[in-house]
């Protein structure tokens, strides 16, 4: 089979994921679609090899684990654009294409005077993905800026367009999470507020503007000092494969949480709402005894107890085996159940 090539989509047969995950996992897909244009879509799906094919969403690949390669086609939105609306004199609105990069549109907005999106710099992946687990960091996620997420529907063949009231946020979680490969996203705009203050409250944050020696923070200087720290915690993809944090942070029951933390006072642990509490998972995991462990070339980083790391040529079975055996190590010694962050590729 040759590739298959027209103005708006390319698709290749028997393709290598390899480079297109950041866990560096060697999976194969019987066809690879990269969009162009967003117009095409329909005409891509009429394709006569996709017609009964099973499809799977991907953006740049940093937080999908293959265990297994996949006999069908795997599409990728590649569309870039960034485009600033009328927000009146409150606000900002932003529109971007499902392709752009995340932290290459945070600079962008920095480097425009558009402040809000700073805590979420450095965040692999497209922007196309970023409404899918609601990412989030230093104490902000990206819920708080999206006014609404266009997307085709895979199901009806139709495009849609959602509301954020529509996406079901939640921590790592939206509706789209929860139906994965239904609607590809296309186009994300966000609304950010020209009113601003800085959000430092994240433990570490206000010791690394202080160790900078900032005492009133611009939004660069907040940007600068998530950089140092998450270039200090998290291994870098381009060196060591991984998918950043492998496990979300549990929510329990307030009482269970309360009874741990009488056996465990160093647990951390933070309120959630309807009466949870959210758990730390690296702890968890790092006083299982988990940090640091290599198993062939699957391994728990040694840096942070919440990245599961591809040393070199760990397949996806291997680093999926490992997951599973902290998860029950960490089920064993606290009673708790730790829940994949990442997309899972199983059979
Ligand atoms: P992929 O990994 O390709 O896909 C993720 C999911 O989105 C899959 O289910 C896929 O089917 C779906 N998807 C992708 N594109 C589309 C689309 N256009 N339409 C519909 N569905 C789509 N996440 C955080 O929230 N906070 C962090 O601080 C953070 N830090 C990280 C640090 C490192 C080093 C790494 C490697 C990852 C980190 N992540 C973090 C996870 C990751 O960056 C985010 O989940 C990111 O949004 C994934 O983007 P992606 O384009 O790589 O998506
Ligand atoms: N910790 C350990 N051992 C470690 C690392 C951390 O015990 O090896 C403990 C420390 O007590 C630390 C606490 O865990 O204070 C929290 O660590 P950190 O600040 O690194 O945050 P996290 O809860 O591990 C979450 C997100 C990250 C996000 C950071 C910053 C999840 C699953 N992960 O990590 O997101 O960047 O907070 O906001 O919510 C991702 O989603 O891929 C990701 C990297």
């Amino acid at each position: 089979m040759n590739a298959i090539r027209s103005s708006g989509f390319t698709l290749s047969p028997n393709a290598s994921l390899r480079d297109r995950n950041t866990l560096r996992v060697d999976a194969r897909a019987a066809w690879l679609a990269d969009i162009h244009d967003a117009a095409a879509i329909p005409d891509l799906l009429d394709q006569a090899v996709l017609r009964d094919a099973p499809t799977l969403l991907l953006g740049e690949g940093s937080n999908v684990l293959f265990t297994r390669d996949f006999d069908g086609a795997v599409v990728t939105m590649k569309t870039r654009g960034i485009e600033t609306l009328d927000g009146g004199s409150d606000a900002v609105r932003i529109r971007v294409a499902a392709g752009e990069h995340w932290d290459g549109l945070v600079r962008w907005a920095l480097a425009h005077g558009h402040a809000g999106l700073e805590n979420l710099i450095l965040i692999p992946g497209s922007v196309g993905a970023a409404p899918m687990q609601n990412i989030g960091a230093y104490g902000v996620e990206v819920r708080e800026f999206i006014e609404s997420v266009e997307a085709y529907d895979l199901r009806q063949r139709r495009h849609a367009v959602f509301r954020n009231a529509d996406c079901e946020f939640g921590y790592r979680d939206s509706i789209f999470k929860r139906h994965p490969d239904r609607w590809l996203i296309t186009a994300v705009t966000l609304r950010l507020p020209r009113e601003w203050s800085p959000r430092i409250e994240y433990s570490g944050v206000q010791d690394e503007l202080r160790r900078m020696g900032i005492e009133h923070p611009a939004p660069i200087h907040v940007a600068d000092t998530v950089m140092a720290l998450r270039t200090r915690k998290l291994p870098d993809p381009a060196v060591i494969g991984n998918a950043g944090s492998f496990f979300k942070n549990p929510l329990i029951p307030g009482a269970q949480a309360a009874a741990l933390r009488a056996e465990h006072p160093q647990l951390p642990c933070w309120p959630a709402p309807n009466d949870t509490s959210k758990l730390s998972a690296a702890w968890l995991i790092e006083a299982s005894g988990f940090k640091g462990l290599r198993e062939g070339d699957a391994g728990i980083s040694n840096r942070h107890a919440l990245v599961l790391v591809n040393h070199g040529d760990a397949t996806g079975e291997q680093l999926w085996a490992l997951a599973q055996r902290v998860r029950a190590g960490v089920r064993e010694q606290f009673g708790v159940e730790l829940e994949p962050e990442p997309r899972v590729i199983t059979a």
